[in-house]
Parts: C-alpha cells; sequence; structure tokens
C-alpha cells in the first residue's frame, strides 16, 4: 500500500474542524503541526494514569519512569541514536540551546572561533552569539546565496580555522525551506577538531534522521513540529556529553541524560512523544512497506520510522512542486528559495513568497480571513531576511504545508491569493 491521505487526515481531528462554517486550511505548520488522536489520548492517558515524579516506589512513579524510559527508546528509533540514554528532554530547542551552550562554554576559551550560518533560525544564531560574547570568542558568519539559497561550502573551508570550535548549522531552513548538507558540513568541522551542533527543527519533520550518519556531535529539534507536543529533544555525541559539566542543582542525578534535563520535565509531553514515534511507526508498516529497503541496514520500530519518512518526503515533494509552480504563475510573486524541478530533494516543503506591490502582513491577515493559516515576517530567521533584502519590507508570506496536507487545499490558496493580490 502507498500513501493514503485520507487515511492519515482522519487521524487528526484537527483537520476536520471548521470556524463559522469555513473549514481550517493548517498552512502554519513550520510554526506548530497538528497532532493525531494517539498523540493526545497518550498524555491525557499519562495525566490520568501515571501523574508522578519520578524515581519512587509507588506505581504511578513506577509508571511515569516507564514512561520517559519508552520516549528515550522512540526517539532513538526516530533519530537512530546509538542509545536511549544519549537523549535529553527539555521545554523547547531554544530553552536547551540556551541552556547547553552554557555547558559547551566550559570548553571554549578567548580567542576560540565559532561559526554560525546566516540562515538560521535565531535559536541557533544567538545563544552562540552571547556564548562569543560572555567568553570572547570570535565568531564567523556562514552566508547563504540570495540567487541558490545554498551554502557555497568552499566559504565554509575559508573560514574554518585551527581555531575553531564549533560550527552551528540548520538541518533545514524554516523560512527558504534549503536542506543544508549537514552531513558534509559536520566532516568538515570534525576534520578541523570543531563540534558541531544541528538544528534539526525543521528538518526533521520533513526526512529521515540519523544522527550517526550526519556525523554530528549534538542534534536538536522539537516534537511539536512533527506532530507531537510541545518539546524539546536534544542528542548529543555520548564521548562529547561525557566531557561537558551540566548545569545542574545538586541533589538532581550526575548521569547522562538526566545531569541535562532541569527540574519536573513535563512527562505529559513526553509521553506524547513516544506516541507521536509510534504513529509513524504505524505509517511505515502499513503505508511504507515499499521504502522499508532503503533501511536495511534498521529493524523494528527504527526500520519504520525511517521508511515513513522516505514515504513522506516523497509526497511532500509533489505538495512542493504544486505549490512552488501556482505561485510563480501569479504575476508579481518571487518565490525565496529553491524554485528548481531538479531541486526538490534539496528543500522542504516550506515555500516562502513576496508580492511586488502587497505587504506579507496584509496577505496572512486576508488569508485569515478565509481560515487559510499562513505566517508572515522573519518567523525568527533574522539574519537571512536580511540577506535576501525582505527585511524592510515586512519579511515573507511562509507556506508551510506537511504531508497530511492536499493539493486541494494549495489550490485552494493559490486561489483566494488572487484577489488578494489585486488589491
Ligand atoms: C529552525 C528552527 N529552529 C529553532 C526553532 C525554535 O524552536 P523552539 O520553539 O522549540 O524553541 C524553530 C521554531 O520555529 C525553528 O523553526
Amino acid at each position: 500500500m502507498s500513501f493514503d491521505l485520507e487515511a492519515v487526515r482522519a487521524q487528526f481531528p484537527a483537520l476536520a474542524l471548521s470556524d463559522n462554517g469555513m473549514r481550517r486550511i493548517y498552512f502554519d505548520n513550520p510554526a506548530g503541526t497538528q497532532v493525531p488522536s494517539v498523540v493526545a489520548n497518550a498524555v491525557s492517558d499519562c495525566l490520568l494514569n501515571t501523574n508522578a515524579n519520578l524515581g519512587g516506589y509507588f506505581a504511578t512513579a513506577v509508571a511515569a519512569d516507564a514512561v520517559v524510559l519508552s520516549a528515550r527508546e522512540a526517539m532513538a528509533d526516530f533519530i537512530n541514536a546509538p542509545s536511549a540514554d544519549e537523549i535529553v528532554f527539555g521545554q523547547n530547542m531554544t530553552t536547551m540551546t540556551l541552556h547547553l551552550s552554557r555547558s559547551i562554554g566550559r570548553l571554549l576559551q578567548a580567542g576560540d572561533e565559532i561559526i554560525v550560518s546566516q540562515m538560521d533560525h535565531d535559536a541557533n544564531v544567538w545563544p552562540w552569539v552571547l556564548l562569543a560574547r560572555d567568553l570572547d570568542l570570535e565568531v564567523k558568519w556562514l552566508p547563504f546565496s540570495a540567487e541558490t539559497y545554498e551554502f557555497d561550502l568552499q566559504v565554509l573551508d575559508e573560514l574554518i580555522s585551527e581555531r575553531t570550535r564549533l560550527v552551528c548549522v540548520g538541518g533545514a531552513s524554516n523560512l527558504i525551506g534549503t536542506i543544508n548538507d549537514v552531513k558534509t558540513i559536520c566532516a568538515k568541522a570534525r576534520a578541523a577538531g570543531a563540534m558541531s551542533f544541528i538544528d534539526g527543527v525543521q528538518s526533521a519533520p520533513h526526512i529521515a534522521t540519523d544522527v550517526q550518519d550526519m556525523g554530528c556531535d549534538f542534534f536538536v529539534c522539537s516534537s511539536y513540529k512533527f506532530f507531537g507536543p510541545h518539546q524539546g529533544i536534544l542528542w548529543g555525541r555520548r564521548d562529547v556529553m561525557e566531557q561537558l559539566e551540566p548545569y545542574k542543582v545538586r541533589p538532581s542525578p550526575a548521569e547522562l541524560p538526566w545531569c541535562f534535563e532541569t527540574g519536573t520535565q513535563s512527562h505529559e509531553g513526553i509521553a506524547g512523544i513516544t506516541a507521536t514515534i509510534d504513529y509513524f511507526a504505524s505509517i511505515g508498516s502499513s503505508m511504507a512497506t515499499e521504502y522499508a529497503s532503503e533501511w536495511s541496514q534498521f529493524s523494528g520500530r527504527r526500520r519504520d520510522v525511517h521508511a515513513a519518512m522516505s514515504l513522506l518526503f516523497d509526497y511532500e515533494k509533489e505538495l512542493a512542486s504544486h505549490l512552488i509552480d501556482g505561485l510563480t504563475s501569479i504575476a508579481g510573486i518571487t518565490v525565496q528559495g529553491v524554485t528548481a524541478v531538479d531541486a526538490y530533494d534539496r528543500r522542504v516543503p516550506t515555500v516562502s513568497f513576496t508580492h511586488a506591490s502587497v505587504a506579507p502582513d496584509v496577505v496572512a491577515e486576508a488569508l485569515a480571513h478565509q481560515n487559510i493559516f499562513v505566517w508572515s515576517g522573519h518567523n525568527y530567521a533574522v539574519e537571512a531576511v536580511k540577506v535576501l533584502g525582505i527585511h524592510e519590507s515586512g519579511g515573507a508570506i511562509r507556506v508551510g504545508p506537511v504531508h497530511y496536507n492536499s493539493k486541494s487545499e494549495i489550490d485552494e490558496l493559490l486561489e483566494a491569493l488572487g484577489p488578494i493580490l489585486a488589491t
């Protein structure tokens, strides 16, 4: 069986909701996705049946321990982590990055260099710039081209020096949708003796993640971007994590991964992560069996979730192509991202565009009146909008389909845009 959109959509109650008689079209997904019922049920079940703190002798505490362990195992499957105890949970990617940057900073000294990118979301930029300010590090910026919307990795070679200690880049851009060649970037960092910190927030919802193949030292993501609850997840390579001094209070455990988890976690959110990964696995075993051979190095749920991601990405490429074809045929629109038909492997379906005369906020608000949900502005890709020259004009309109969206929803968006852009 191949991709069955109706079977997928039936699992997401929010997709059937309407407001004032108008169906909802969710293209706000890069800012947060809807959840399948199994996720909401797992959150609810945790709160209603296993609600306790960890480490106790009594039934609910023992069950809560199991909830957290299961989620670590599920996340290890999702990103092909070598071990579940390298998975750290926290509030969200930004908070976890700010927190871990403090520990990473203990390994750095004045004069060391770090590389951040002009394409990244500020959550993988500013924590490092602040660290550099505090420790007297030098910040080097990896640029991207406003023509190709990609990094030139020869420039990275020029930026890397014997003083480079950390390279921070995103797996995929939340604004222009480019998928970055993080495997090559991590290899270059490693060859120079530097660590790599990968922001996987926008790649994880769209493409299969394999942190071992990627060769990174840290990988962070957020499950609310991939059909789960509001929750941050960090993976760190064990030998690097073991060198870090955790910023923690004295009674909390000193061992990985607990030592990087500050205070009491959202166990209900963590329970929802397991259900999210099991949702992908169910797609893998029911719809993506012909993709399983691509992932024959894995077995069980690990293979199923990776096969699911391959299937979903293939479907998303169709959505991206449909959306970009439609947008580029509207006069006055510029797609701010990769559009070449042979480049859909190098972009997620997150498509930002600008119009020659109508401001992004105006378009987003007018679409909202038709219950079509999109974001406008810089979307926290603060440097990227400057590179694209759209900072002063209000950024871009971002349309972010995911695998539960349909081509007919894209058609409705394109139809709605006509009159809005004519005004
Ligand atoms: C690429 C990217 N990185 C980081 C973040 C921040 O994620 P969080 O809300 O989990 O802190 C976002 C949020 O939109 C993002 O798109």
